[in-house]
């Protein structure tokens, strides 16, 4: 099987494309929408476009933001994009998930300060505004390494991961260990607060541990089993962050709502032994957080990017050959993020994965938010590729298809290799780096 390569010179061809498969995405050639300002609690962000976290593996050893962090910061403030959702960072160092991973405590505290200062005051000059700024504060659980080599701590053991290195039942987090991460979490947000953050996620995807409970059905105790048990953990950890900072500071996730693997072993997906979506429990928690824990705002997203990448972030070059079309993905993942939406219409939601559709993505973005599929369009590849996407969307209504990310997946390669990450093709300085890392 061959990659469908994208083909698509305009939205006339992708519109056809997308009838010939049967799915529908939405889509508005008038971006206008994406000009008008959004609220999120007391924030008034200037407008609808979001940098999505995105992880250079590139802090120091402490998890204090290094020289690469803070360029890529600087570009991600100049960018125009009125959100900026900062990288997943640790809130222990066992949950680090590479020896260079962002980790906020109190040594690292006065860096992240500098780095939030910086970026406020970069955007202030370059946009005229200072953009919402989350910190995503998170536990790896299974994909843990805080050293050079893997440390898993896992919710359970799940054979479809460990199908070829089953993983020893001694790396189960207990229920004490897992209770003892709760006040972590709390001290975190409080940090982040301090950091000068506006909010701070307490991540809750892409299987890392809080993800990982929420399809913890084989496990016993209290975090398995039943809804109950399995989203208990991480609605502790927000009640533990939300007590820990003042009533101005948002606290929000980042929630996969589908992660694409068969029932037992998979959050949001149907009975039954396939991978149809039910949106039945992710749209449960979404409103639990939105009523219960005074959520304003939720980033929703779906898949693993280790095991289903192509459920994650769609593309078309690089890895494995994905077994549907890419634009078939596009539409599970605003499918998935429209059924949020639509039970909690009081809520600020975030899409993710608009990338794939290179230049067409200002018209998926403009789509969703006028169909009321989500209200910010948040772009995670595109923003290492063209850093300026958004000014250039906003400013110039379109993107340049010389400057889009190509979906190569190199960055995620450089990232697996244990290198800093960053776009391969785009920017020179990870272009040479690449070339030493394969030379490796
Ligand atoms: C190199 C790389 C680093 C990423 N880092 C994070 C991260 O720290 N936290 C997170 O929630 N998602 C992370 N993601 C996922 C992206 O935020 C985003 O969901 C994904 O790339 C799909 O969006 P896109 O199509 O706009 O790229 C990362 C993805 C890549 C490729």
């Amino acid at each position: 099987m061959e990659h469908v390569k994208f083909h698509y010179p305009d939205l006339a061809a992708l519109r056809a494309e997308l009838d010939r498969l049967g799915v529908t995405l939405p889509l508005s050639e008038d971006l206008s929408v994406l000009k008008t300002p959004a609220q999120v609690g007391r924030f008034t962000l200037a407008n609808r476009l979001a940098v999505q976290p995105m992880e250079g593996c590139d802090g120091t050893a402490q998890g204090e933001p290094d020289e690469l962090t803070v360029r890529r910061y600087d570009r991600f403030a100049d960018s125009g994009a009125a959100l900026i959702w900062g990288e997943a960072c640790a809130v222990v160092r066992e949950g680090r998930a590479n020896p260079r991973q962002l980790w906020l405590h109190e040594g690292s505290l006065d860096a992240f300060k500098r780095l939030t200062d910086r970026i406020r005051e970069r955007s202030m000059k370059k946009n005229g505004f200072a953009p919402l700024l989350i910190l995503q504060i998170t536990h790896s659980g299974r994909y843990a390494k805080p050293d050079r080599v893997p440390a898993p701590l896992i919710a359970y053991n799940n054979p479809i991961f460990e199908k070829d290195r089953p993983i020893d039942t001694s790396r189960i987090l207990s229920d004490d260990a897992l209770d003892a991460l709760i006040p972590r979490f709390g001290e975190a947000a409080a940090l982040a607060e301090k950091a000068g953050f506006d909010g701070a996620d307490v991540k809750c995807c892409h299987r890392y541990l809080f993800s990982e409970l929420m399809s913890a059905y084989t496990r016993p105790g209290k975090y398995g089993g039943s809804y109950e048990n399995r989203t208990r953990l991480f609605f502790d950890a927000v009640r533990a962050a939300k007590d820990s900072v003042s009533a101005d500071f948002l606290i929000t996730s980042r929630l996969n709502v589908y992660d694409g693997f068969p029932y037992p072993y998979g959050f949001g997906v149907a009975d039954g032994g396939g991978i149809v979506p039910d949106m039945t429990e992710g749209v449960r928690v979404a409103q639990t957080l939105e009523k219960e824990f005074g959520y304003s705002l939720l980033d929703i997203t779906i898949g693993n990017p280790y095991f289903n990448p192509h459920v994650n972030r769609p593309y078309d070059l690089g890895g494995y050959v994905p077994p549907e079309h890419p634009l078939e993905g596009e539409a599970r993942m605003f499918a998935c993020v429209g059924a949020v939406k639509a039970a909690c219409p009081g809520l600020t939601v975030i899409s993710s994965a608009h990338t794939y559709l290179r230049a067409l993505a200002p018209y998926l973005a403009a789509g969703a938010v006028q169909q009321g599929v989500s209200d910010l369009a948040g772009f995670g590849r595109m923003a290492f590729a063209y850093p300026d996407f958004a000014s250039d969307i906003l400013t110039k209504g379109a993107l340049d298809a010389g400057r889009v990310c190509m979906t190569c997946g190199k960055c995620t390669e450089l990232m697996r290799a244990g290198s800093t990450a960053g776009c391969v093709i785009r920017d020179a300085y990870y272009t040479n780096l690449y070339r030493e890392v394969c030379k490796k």
